[in-house]
């Protein structure tokens, strides 16, 4: 597939949009200071912390960091589910909400086998999903325009 351009000047933060790569959706999500600082509370209650796990197919070398992305605050992920291949809805206000823990922090939640993503896509421990979320291949044009693939 070709690779895709995304123009993400208009995104404020908090704000994702999706756009289709090979077939399959992509999130760039604009995260917000407290999205981003939520990941150190949530470093303990997932799965593969550093993305350790099958990183040439889930984490390029530049997600390899406590962000697992380019940028800090640009998050850029397939949004598919890494069990059975649902796609994840967006759970991004934290707090207490159904089915949620108490302490949730934001993230994603994947609605076939509850599945929840943290603010990177790393997955909780003790859920089906055995990888994080995809990083796909990407790098940024200038500071708004990012390229896929
Ligand atoms: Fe997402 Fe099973 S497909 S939890």
């Amino acid at each position: 597939g070709a690779p895709v351009e995304v123009d993400i000047a208009a995104l404020n933060p908090g704000e994702m949009v999706t756009v289709e790569w090979r077939g399959k959706p992509v999130w760039v999500l604009k995260r917000t200071p407290e999205m981003v600082a939520s990941l150190k509370k949530t470093d303990g209650k997932v799965a593969d912390a550093e993305s350790k796990r099958n990183p040439d197919e889930y984490t390029p070398e530049y997600a390899r960091n406590e962000w697992r992305s380019r940028k800090p605050e640009i998050l850029v992920a397939v949004g598919i589910c890494t069990h059975l291949g649902c796609s994840p809805s967006s759970k991004f206000q934290p707090g207490p909400q159904p089915s949620l823990p108490d302490d949730w922090e934001g993230g994603f939640l994947c609605p076939c086998h509850g599945s929840t993503f943290d603010m990177a896509g790393r997955v909780f421990k003790n859920k089906p999903a055995p990888d994080n979320l995809q990083v796909p291949r990407y790098m940024f044009l200038s500071d708004t325009k990012l390229v896929i693939g």
